[in-house]
């Protein structure tokens, strides 16, 4: 199912990309980069500080990527309830105890709910630190639970993290056309329309934070040892997510790439036409005022590691996926990190230049790694970015 999504894809993409610019690929065509300065206010105030950044310059960066980029992820509602039912066989129930989560929002007197799966080790009774995963491959069509090559529960189980998934379906449909039909329409419907309006990639992330209220209550969780994963689309979200919601303690992009942690204004590989016409239900509508205009964008993804330090943040590439530009995404992290460097104090500079290092870079509260190969999320990722997490999780 998932070497049939990957195909489809690495199909589709010249196909649905032939109508426009064709991708550059070629570093010699990269314009030369003006981008925005972390540390310096739009007033002109030069950001020394912890309090000037969080006072100042972060409210500002923050406000840009919701109404340029994004859209809003709303956060109120009036109940949250929790159920706990058995529908599906456990697959792993020599090692892990499954609980299948129904979590129901209410708001105005609508109310949507969406399904986590969860797996904690058993039989010692934690707390255990998480590690939440969305999920956005096709449903499995045997209705298993769990694709091991993309989320590797019995490996994690292993090494006493509990691990939980959800998936965007339950949530907002991943489709241009049928977007609204979960919590937008249901429990936001004001946010339809709006220019900076909530879209599916805030939908997504609203989802993770409805999966962290039932883990922080949890008494078999450790949510101050919290991990957000993604790959690709789920990757840009997590990175949003976690620009929301500083319950995470770890943030995880896979080959996130276009509108996640790679340089927008690099126009190398995805460029954001080519992603708000593929993809038009993701970000705001604003976002299409930069459809081959990546110039005027006034902000650029180097600025979204900052929004979440000092937490960590953690990104990978893989050398066959230019579509995604791997240098742009070293650059975005090796830029981004400077927050949490120069504003908090962390061990957290990458010295080499992307052409010249192999890796993996594991720092204090950032890191990164490469490996050869396409686009996907890979036990050998997880394994390496799991190094990491040991480190970061204290
Ligand atoms: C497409 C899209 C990317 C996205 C990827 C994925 O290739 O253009 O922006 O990251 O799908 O989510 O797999």
């Amino acid at each position: 199912m998932k070497l049939i999504s990957l195909l489809l894809a690495s199909i589709l993409i010249p196909l649905n990309t032939m109508s426009q610019t064709p991708p550059n690929y070629n570093e010699s065509k990269v314009p030369a980069l003006h981008l925005p300065d972390p540390f310096v206010s739009e007033k002109g105030k030069l950001i020394h500080t912890v309090e000037d950044w969080e006072k100042t310059r972060r409210p500002e960066i923050f406000r840009l990527f919701e109404s340029e980029v994004y859209g809003q992820l709303p956060k109120d509602f009036e109940a949250i309830s929790f159920e706990v039912v058995k529908e599906n066989a456990n697959p792993f129930s020599q090692i892990a105890d499954l609980e299948e989560v129904n979590i129901t929002v209410g708001r105005n007197g609508k109310s949507h709910t969406i399904r986590i799966n969860f797996f904690l080790p058993k039989p010692q009774k934690g707390p255990f630190p998480v590690i939440l995963l969305i999920n956005y491959l096709p449903n499995y069509p045997d209705g298993k639970l769990v694709d091991e090559a993309f989320w590797p529960v019995r490996e994690l189980i292993q090494r006493g993290l509990a691990t939980a998934s959800f998936h965007v379906e339950t949530v907002a449909p991943d489709d241009a056309k049928t977007y609204q039909n979960g919590i937008i329409s249901t429990l936001y419907p004001e946010q339809i329309g709006k220019s900076d309006g909530l879209k599916a990639f805030g939908a997504w992330g609203w989802a993770a934070m409805r999966a962290m209220d039932y883990l922080e209550q949890h008494p078999r969780i450790d949510s101050k040892k919290s991990v957000l994963v993604g790959h690709s689309r789920t990757g840009k979200t997590a990175l949003w997510t976690s620009a929301n919601d500083p319950r995470w303690a770890i943030t995880y992009a896979n080959e996130s790439g276009c509108g996640g942690a790679a340089l927008s204004k690099r126009k190398f590989g995805e460029t954001i036409e080519a992603i708000n016409t593929r993809f038009p239900h993701w970000f705001a509508d604003n976002f299409l005022k930069y459809n081959g205009k990546e110039e005027s964008l006034p902000l650029d993804q180097h600025l979204l590691p900052g929004l979440i330090a000092p937490r960590a943040v953690y990104y990978s590439s893989a050398r066959e996926d230019r579509w995604a530009d791997p240098k742009g995404e070293y650059l975005g992290i090796q830029l981004g990190s400077r927050i949490a460097s120069e504003i908090y104090g962390k061990k957290a500079v990458f010295e080499k230049e992307f052409e010249e290092f192999e890796g993996p870079v594991h720092l204090e509260s950032v890191g990164y790694h490469i490996r050869e190969g396409a686009h996907d999320l890979t036990w050998e990722d997880w394994r390496i970015f799991l190094e990491f997490v040991e480190k970061n999780l204290d």
